[in-house]
Formats: C-alpha cells, sequence, structure tokens
C-alpha cells in the first residue's frame, strides 16, 4: 500500500476509535452485522444507486412535537407548521425502533421539546436497551433541565444533549427564544454539569447550540466566553435555514465572515471544542449551485410522533412530506419504494424532485444580498 493511503487509513481509523471511545460505544465491535451494513451504507452513500441494500445508519424519532417555546426561527413558529400536536406512545416508539436495528446515530428530536415528554427516561432507556452500542442524543431548549432531570441524565442511557441557545444577552435571549429564560438554562447548565461531575459519569455530553440570526448579530463570541464559564463540552455554531419558510436572511456575507472569524480565534484562545462550523468559503450560499441532496440516499431518516416517515432533513413535517406511516408500512417497503426511488433518480439528474424541496434551502437562490442574484455573482466574481 502506497504511504498516502496507508496514513488515510490510520487516520480514518483513529477517527473511529476516538468516536467509540468518546461516545463509550466499543459495545458495536460485538456486532458485525451493524458494522458490515455501515459500511456497506457509506459506500451506497457514494454510489447512489436506485435502489439501496443497506440501512441507514442515522435515524431521527420525534418523541412530541409540542414545545414550551416559540422561537422566532422555527419552522413551528412561522412559516410551515405542524398540524396535529401530540407525543409518541411507548408501544408505537418501540414499533418504529425496531425496524431500525443497524442504527449507530438515533436522535429523539423533531420539531418539539423532548423534555416535555412524560416518559421520556423510559423511551431512552429502551433506545438503549434495544441499540446498547449507538450514540442516543437530544436536542433541548433547556428550560426543563430540572433539579430531577439532571440527576437522572448520567443515568439515563442519553450519549449526548445539546442546548440551543442562540444568544449572550437575556434582551436577544428573549426576542429569539420566546418564552425561555436565559438566566434560568444557564442555571440549569451549570447544574447539569454538577450533577455528571458528582457522579463521576462521563455522559451525557453536553454541548450549547447558536444559530446566526438576524436577530442575534454581534453576539456568537460572548456566547462562546459563556460556554467556556459553563464548562460545557463543545459548542456548535450553525447557520441559519432561511428562504421560503419565511424567513429572510438580513445579514451580509461580512458580517457572517467577522463574526466567525472571531469566533474561531476565541475558540482558539479558550481550547474549546466547536463540533459544527459554516463553512470557510460560504460556498454553500452558492445561488448557480446544482441541485443535490443526500437524504433521499439516508443521510438520515426522520420520523414523527405518529410514524410517518418524512423527507429526513429541514422539511420536518408529515403535513408537508410524507413516503409512508410505519406502523402500517413496513419500513424496507418505504425504504426502496416508488416515491424515494422517484426522488433519487430526479436528483441524480440535479433535478428538484417535488414542491418541498423546491422550498428548501438546498435549491435556494441567495443568502445575502436580499435576494438579488445578479448582485451576489457580481461580488463572488470579484472575489469578496
Ligand atoms: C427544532 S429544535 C428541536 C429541539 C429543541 N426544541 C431545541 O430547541 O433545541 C432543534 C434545533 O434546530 C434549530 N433550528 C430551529 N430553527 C432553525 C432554523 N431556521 N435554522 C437553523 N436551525 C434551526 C434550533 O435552534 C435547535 O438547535
Ligand atoms: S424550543 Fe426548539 S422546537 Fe421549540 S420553538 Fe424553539 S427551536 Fe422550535
Ligand atoms: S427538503 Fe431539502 S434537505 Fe430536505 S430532502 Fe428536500 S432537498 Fe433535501
Amino acid at each position: 500500500m502506497a504511504g498516502g493511503g496507508l496514513s488515510q487509513m490510520l487516520t480514518r481509523l483513529l477517527d473511529t476509535y476516538r468516536k467509540l471511545e468518546e461516545n463509550r460505544a466499543f459495545s458495536v465491535l460485538l456486532h458485525p452485522g451493524v458494522l458490515a451494513n455501515r459500511r456497506r451504507f457509506l459506500r451506497e452513500l457514494e454510489q447512489r444507486p436506485l435502489v439501496m441494500r443497506s440501512q441507514p445508519t442515522t435515524v431521527e424519532i420525534e418523541l412530541t412535537n409540542r414545545c414550551d417555546l416559540a422561537c422566532i426561527q422555527c419552522l413551528r413558529s412561522q412559516g410551515l407548521r405542524p398540524y396535529k400536536l401530540g407525543d409518541i406512545t411507548p408501544e408505537h416508539f418501540e414499533r418504529i425502533l425496531s425496524q431500525f436495528p443497524h442504527t449507530m446515530n438515533l436522535s429523539l428530536n423533531g420539531f418539539g421539546e423532548p423534555l416535555l415528554h412524560r416518559e421520556f427516561f423510559t423511551l431512552v432507556a429502551h433506545a438503549r436497551a434495544r441499540l446498547p452500542w449507538a450514540k442516543i442524543v437530544i436536542y433541548s431548549n433547556g428550560n426543563r433541565l430540572d433539579e430531577a432531570t439532571c440527576e437522572r441524565l448520567p443515568e439515563s442511557g442519553l450519549t449526548e444533549i445539546n442546548v440551543s441557545i442562540d444568544a449572550a444577552s437575556p434582551a436577544t435571549y428573549k426576542k429569539v427564544r420566546r418564552g425561555g429564560n436565559l438566566t434560568r438554562v444557564h442555571d440549569n447548565l451549570r447544574r447539569l454539569v454538577g450533577a455528571r461531575r458528582r457522579t463521576n459519569a462521563r455522559l451525557p455530553l453536553i454541548g450549547v447550540n447558536y444559530v446566526l440570526l438576524n436577530e442575534n448579530e454581534g453576539e456568537l463570541v460572548p456566547f462562546i466566553e459563556q460556554a467556556a464559564e459553563l464548562g460545557v463540552d463543545f459548542v456548535n455554531c450553525i447557520s441559519y435555514a432561511t428562504y421560503d419558510w419565511g424567513f429572510q436572511n438580513r445579514r451580509t456575507r461580512d458580517s457572517y465572515r467577522r463574526e466567525l472569524d472571531a469566533a474561531r480565534t476565541r475558540l482558539g484562545e479558550l481550547r474549546l471544542r466547536c463540533r459544527t462550523f459554516p463553512s470557510d468559503d460560504l460556498s454553500w450560499t452558492d445561488p448557480m449551485a446544482r441541485f443535490d441532496c443526500r437524504f433521499f440516499w439516508g443521510e438520515s431518516v426522520r420520523v414523527t410522533y405518529d410514524g410517518t416517515m418524512t423527507l429526513g432533513c429541514c422539511t420536518p413535517f408529515k403535513e408537508t412530506y410524507s413516503y409512508g406511516n410505519l406502523l402500517t408500512t413496513p419500513f424496507e417497503e418505504i425504504w426502496n419504494g416508488e416515491a424515494i426511488r422517484h426522488n433519487r433518480l430526479l436528483t441524480l439528474h440535479h433535478e428538484v424532485p417535488n414542491a418541498s424541496c423546491a422550498s428548501c434551502d438546498k435549491t435556494c437562490k441567495t443568502f445575502f444580498d436580499g435576494g438579488d442574484e445578479r448582485k451576489y455573482i457580481s461580488l463572488a466574481v470579484a472575489g469578496n
């Protein structure tokens, strides 16, 4: 094997080892079928056949689409709306989960607040028992991390909790995360970090999230400083998903660049880990890019609380798009059924396959410069 190939293989092995170690997931080595599926899946994700032989390895199951906040950037607050609110039952959760025996990443999220589910800990325990090797994750607004919840989380089987904050000042938080309280969230995070330390537990890993919005311009660096002070394990910095959902970015490329550059510097100074960071070159905003999307090949699969399999991504509601219901149709049938094969075929030809996808930011258009495409292109050519 050439030197380059060997070093690539070693890098991949080291990376896999780090992930297994961080997530306490070494027991996957006792399940060769899961590992074989993952290898096949990654191969197919590159090859993009119309019919997939492997199963997806990342699955999101919504526990509830109810929420106690009404965040300004959230699809459920504006633009798209879930039609009917509700919670998953433990029986339906089991029936859905049993159809994904090769899952390695399980997210218990959709468009709601998972900690509102009254049987949250029971559902996490079910998932852990069924998938002992899996990374089991939630995103939470963090307002409900009370003492009892914080005490239970380290023993719950949850691998990771990401608390969404999106602000550094109480005033901005109040404007963005409507109905929440920043001081309470900070206190809750201190409590959770403390509970984990007291029990000598390594899990759940604790992260905090920041979506770059119109309203929180200039607060990313202080947010990072607060995260370091709170003692969380990492931060996620995410770009705003906008466009035809009813949101419009009003920030300029310069504003984004400046804030991201300053954030990168501060992260380095504080030696704080950042798990997600918007791409450096901002090529994701290129309005001339050809349509493409990996969700049709199962980059992740998303199931709503009532069993509906949706597009897998940011267009989450069954009212917007449904491949079928996993409580009445087996996953294997949906996974290579007519609808998904149609979406795969058109995507291979860079054609937007349906109206929902036409409204998402994969297909759009311009992010900066007020939607003026020509202005954007001339800026891009000028290298700004
Ligand atoms: C939809 S929420 C659900 C979980 C939980 N309620 C929370 O707020 O973390 C999951 C994540 O999506 C993010 N999000 C919501 N709307 C978004 C948007 N328009 N663009 C990017 N991220 C968004 C939230 O900030 C949050 O971090
Ligand atoms: S807390 Fe989460 S689900 Fe609820 S409105 Fe905010 S982003 Fe949406
Ligand atoms: S809505 Fe967008 S991200 Fe979702 S499947 Fe369609 S193109 Fe992909």
